[in-house]
């Protein structure tokens, strides 16, 4: 099957449809990230080259982006996570700093269109891009799809969890190790988004009732409820992967 990739910037025409075929594969709150919010319109702005739909007969099928940043090889120079690759790759690029490395920050397949290896492809184009552009290096913090049903276990943890074939328990990592990526390390506080009781409740569809950490669907750990001081947080933890 051939799939036509483009870049977000080349099928402007396209945005309404990706919209709503990729939006729905996320649970609400990762929508509130403050720190993807302050960052979103430059990244669009400055590396929209790394932004890529997999187009199925000029249907959005799957989609991903990524950043270019600086990042001298070792676990030690690795972003935070997620925020932190967005603040470095923007920084970084206001300041003139030359990237070296691409960062996959997010790849999505529509629901009706998962399990079937497209992930991979979107995977694949990201790094022929980067290499294009001259980028020796490529990393991801990944959003292991399995640990959702694992919020209790850390993800140092969840990490080392392997079948008998020697791949990975959770399906999303295996994809990433059948490009040949392997694990760097996890990235504890990848996201932090933090809002209202009444916010994470709107969020969840769940209710909060009284201060505690709650388990909530879709969530990679659990999110911690303040009462007294209407708050809400989740540090969301990923797993810093690398293909090049
Ligand atoms: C994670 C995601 C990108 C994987 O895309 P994909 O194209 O479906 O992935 P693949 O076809 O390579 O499947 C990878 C593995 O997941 C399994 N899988 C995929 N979709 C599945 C589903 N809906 N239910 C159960 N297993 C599924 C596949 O069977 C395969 O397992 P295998 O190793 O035993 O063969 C996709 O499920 C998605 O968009 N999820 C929502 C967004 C997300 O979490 N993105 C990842 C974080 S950046």
């Amino acid at each position: 099957m051939v799939y036509e990739v483009v870049t977000c910037s080349e099928a402007p025409e396209l945005d309404e449809q990706a919209g709503t075929a990729l939006r729905e594969v996320w649970p609400e709150f990762i929508f509130h990230d403050p720190t993807s919010r302050t960052y979103i319109d430059r990244v669009q702005q400055h590396f929209s080259r790394f932004d890529l739909w997999l187009l199925d007969d000029g249907e959005v099928v799957a989609g991903g982006w990524g950043v270019p940043l600086r990042w001298d090889g070792t676990v030690e120079d690795l972003p935070d996570g997620y925020d932190g690759g967005l603040v470095r790759s923007v920084g970084g690029h206001e300041q003139g700093v030359a990237p070296n490395t691409l960062s996959i920050m997010a790849a999505a397949v529509a629901s009706g269109r998962q399990g079937g290896g497209l992930a991979g492809r979107v995977l694949t184009a990201l790094r022929e891009r980067a290499t294009d552009a001259g980028l020796t290096s490529v990393i991801c913090p990944v959003r292991p799809t399995l640990k959702t049903s694992y919020p209790l276990q850390s993800m140092a943890d969840f990490a080392t969890w392997q079948r008998g074939d020697g791949l990975h328990l959770d399906p999303w990592i295996r994809t990433h190790q059948r490009l040949g990526a392997t694990v760097l390390a996890p990235a504890l506080r990848s996201m932090v988004i933090e809002g209202t009781v009444a916010e994470w409740e709107s969020w969840t569809g769940l209710a909060f009732p009284q201060s505690g950490d709650y388990v909530v669907p879709q969530a990679l750990a659990t999110v911690h409820i303040d009462r007294d001081a209407d708050h809400g947080s989740y540090l969301e933890p990923n797993l810093w992967m690398r293909h090049l």
